[in-house]
Formats: C-alpha cells, sequence, structure tokens
C-alpha cells in the first residue's frame, strides 16, 4: 500500500489533501517521492518563514534532541527562560505562557481576558468581540471565538460569549461593546478570511475604545507575526500595541509551539494553578524557537521581506492591469492575497492544482483568493518564475 492510500484508508478524512507525497525540503524546494522538486509559496501556511531545514535551526535541534528533550514546568529549563526574554525583550509584552499551537495560545488568551475580570471580583465582563471574517482555531473555544460559520457547522452549542462585528467598521464595534465585554480580539492582518489588512486607522480606533472602556486588546499573530508580514510582529506595522498577543505557527520555524504573551497588568489575571500544559514549551522546541526568533529579527533581514514583498505585489498588480478577472492583489510584506472575481469561470483551486503541476506551491481560500506565504528567505528570481508561470495560466484561462 502506498502512502496515498494508508492515509486515505486510516487517517481521518478531514484534509482535502493534492495528490502528492513530499519527503525532503530544504530552503524554498520541496522534493516529492518522485524526485520532482516544487518552489514552495506557502510555506505549510506560514510555518516555515525561514525555509525549510535552515541550517541554523537543525542544528540546535539536533543538538538539544541530544541533550535534554522534555522536563515538566513543576522545574525550570534555561531554553525555555531565554526564549521568554527574548521575546520580551523584543515586544510590548512583560509575560509569556508556552503552548504547542495557534488554538492553544488563543485559549489561553481568551481565559486570561475573562480571568483578569473575574479574578477583580467583575464576572459579568466575559464577552470577547470579534470579527465576522476571522480566524482563530478548531478548539471550541477558538472556533466558537472564529467568526466564519463553515469552522462552526455540526459543531453547536457553542461556547457562550462571543460576539462577532465585520472587520474594519469602528462604529459597529463600538455599538458591540458594553459592561458586558471583557476584550476585542483580532488579527491585525486576517489570513483565512481572505488575506485582509486592517486600516490602519481602524486599529488606532479599536485601541482608543479598548482604552477608554478599560477592556483588553488581543492581537492573534499566529499567521501574521514572526517577520510575515515584513515587521517581526505585525502591530509594528500600525504602531500600536495589543495588551494580549498569540503566535504560533512560525514561531518554531515547523515544531509546534505557541505562545500567549501580555502586559505586566493583563498578566495579573492568571495565577498558580490558573493554566497549565504538559508539553507548553518544552527545551526542544523553545532552543529551536529562540534561534527563529535571533535570526528573524535582524533588522536587514526583515527590510528584505517588506522589500520582497513590495516587488511581489507589483509583479501581480501588473498581472492584474492585464486581466480584469483579478479584483485585488493585497497583504503586508511576504503575505499576499489575489482575489479572482467570482464570476470568472475558473476558481481558486483550479490555478492551485495547475500551479502544483508545473512545480509551485501555493493554496487557495475562500473559493476565490490565491494566497502566497513564501519562506522569507525567497529570492526576486524566484518570485519571477511563479509570476511566469501564473501569466502563462491566466493567459489560456
Ligand atoms: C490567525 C490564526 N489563528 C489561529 C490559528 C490556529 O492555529 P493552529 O492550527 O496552530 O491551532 C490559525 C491557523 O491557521 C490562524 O491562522
Amino acid at each position: 500500500m502506498d502512502s496515498f492510500q494508508k492515509s486515505d484508508d486510516y487517517i481521518f478524512q478531514t484534509y482535502a489533501r493534492q495528490p502528492v507525497c513530499f519527503v525532503k525540503g530544504e530552503g524554498v524546494t520541496l522534493w516529492d517521492d518522485q524526485g520532482k522538486a516544487y518552489l514552495d509559496f506557502l510555506s505549510g501556511i506560514a510555518v516555515c518563514n525561514l525555509g525549510h531545514c535552515h541550517p541554523a535551526v537543525s542544528k540546535v535541534i539536533s543538538q538539544q534532541a541530544d541533550t535534554l528533550v522534555h522536563v515538566s514546568n513543576l522545574f525550570y529549563t534555561d531554553c525555555q527562560a531565554d526564549l521568554a526574554s527574548e521575546l520580551i525583550s523584543r515586544s510590548f509584552a512583560d509575560r509569556v505562557f508556552f503552548g504547542n499551537s495557534g488554538a492553544e495560545a488563543n485559549e489561553a488568551a481568551i481565559k486570561l481576558a475573562r480571568r483578569y475580570f473575574q479574578s477583580r471580583g467583575d464576572s459579568q465582563r466575559y464577552r470577547i468581540i470579534t470579527m465576522t471574517q476571522s480566524f482563530h482555531g478548531r478548539t471550541m473555544a477558538t472556533l466558537s471565538a472564529t467568526g466564519q460559520d463553515k469552522i462552526k457547522d455540526g459543531f453547536l452549542p457553542l461556547l457562550e460569549g462571543f460576539v462577532y462585528v465585520p472587520f474594519n467598521d469602528i462604529d459597529a464595534l463600538k455599538s458591540a461593546v458594553d459592561d458586558t465585554v471583557c476584550a476585542v480580539m483580532l488579527e491585525p492582518v486576517q489570513g483565512e478570511g481572505g488575506v485582509i489588512p486592517s486600516d490602519p486607522e481602524y486599529l488606532k480606533q479599536v485601541r482608543a475604545l479598548c482604552d477608554e472602556q478599560g477592556i483588553l486588546l488581543i492581537f492573534d499573530e499566529i499567521q501574521s507575526g514572526m517577520g510575515r508580514c515584513g515587521t517581526l510582529f505585525a502591530h509594528e506595522i500600525y504602531g500600536i500595541t495589543p495588551d494580549i498577543m498569540t503566535l504560533a505557527k512560525a514561531l518554531g520555524n515547523g515544531l509546534p509551539i505557541g505562545a500567549m504573551l501580555a502586559t505586566q497588568d493583563a498578566a495579573k489575571g492568571f495565577t498558580f494553578g490558573s493554566h497549565a500544559s504538559t508539553f507548553g514549551g518544552t527545551p526542544l522546541v523553545t532552543r529551536a524557537a529562540h534561534e527563529v526568533v535571533k535570526i528573524l529579527s535582524d533588522t536587514g533581514f526583515l527590510d528584505q521581506v517588506r522589500k520582497k514583498g513590495d516587488y511581489f505585489r507589483e509583479q501581480l498588480r501588473s498581472l492584474q492591469s492585464r486581466y480584469a478577472f483579478i479584483r485585488e492583489v493585497r497583504g503586508k510584506g511576504l503575505l499576499i492575497g489575489l482575489e479572482l472575481d467570482p464570476d470568472h469561470g475558473r476558481n481558486a483551486s483550479f490555478y492551485v492544482s495547475e500551479l502544483m503541476e508545473k512545480g509551485f506551491i501555493i493554496n487557495g481560500i475562500q473559493d476565490t483568493i490565491l494566497r502566497f506565504a513564501p519562506p522569507l528567505i525567497i529570492e526576486t528570481e524566484d518570485i519571477d518564475r511563479l509570476v511566469a508561470a501564473l501569466d502563462t495560466l491566466f493567459d489560456s484561462n
């Protein structure tokens, strides 16, 4: 039995997989079991931001695997302490909680926001306002927080206490805030919702509203953070900071790690025993993540991400000027969406399959949007190759 058959027979059929089995990755290239090479413009959905098997990260993983992989959070480890202080020194935050995934980081943020008020005796403030097109994860709390209905299908009843408002609409947000609300939670650049950046003025007003009302602002940077948008954290582009931020995906460049960061004030919501995770912040993953953060934080590196992102969008916009069915090209840094006209005869999955045939990995979201999230080490020549392949495809389809 080959890997396709075994996977289809034995693994829950929750993923619509492409018919390809990858066996090796290096930098921006993936190889399948037939020896065919692919240029990766997806990075495992914004995970391998430093490229596949980055030598410095692989080196510390293998050193740490030979030294110490796991001890309980009942004890201290230098790997966890070092990553925590690196993240704190590079962000608005004063404290961090480590978990294993994005959903877990968001669970921690949701729990912290509620407990921040409940620990002060204010139990009526427990609702969290999120955005209609948002995506925050697949656990019960995070799918309840998610604004997209398709994610919730069949899982009713949802966890109580989430209110959804349209993204980038400050009046809708203002009218949803009352004295039962403890937090506003949003992605500075929505990922799964269609690669939709926040309007700068909107985000400033959201911050001001939260301050006025004394409620917490949570940024989910699980997809948009870790250099993806051209700054280490996406909110840096906007010049404002949240009270709580969640990270995962690229934090471990492929090793599973999530983190919830908070200001000293917001962090007061958690005390001994409030929250825990067996695997959260093991020496192995925190050692790797520390290396990742050091490399990603380099200002020269981030400058390059912004430059390459601008270049990529320019090239896609030049396609847009020639193909009327391209509605919009948008995004920040190297998180880019190309929206097709819904009346165009071809949807996103058609182009995803065609490009795969030609040796390029991208993905489609919301049926009409092509998402590009290449490793941040991508070269402009690779971008040119993809754009040329898209041009040929658009020309004939
Ligand atoms: C913005 C955002 N939040 C949360 C998640 C959930 O992360 P995970 O799949 O690691 O649980 C994702 C995953 O795509 C995401 O994009």
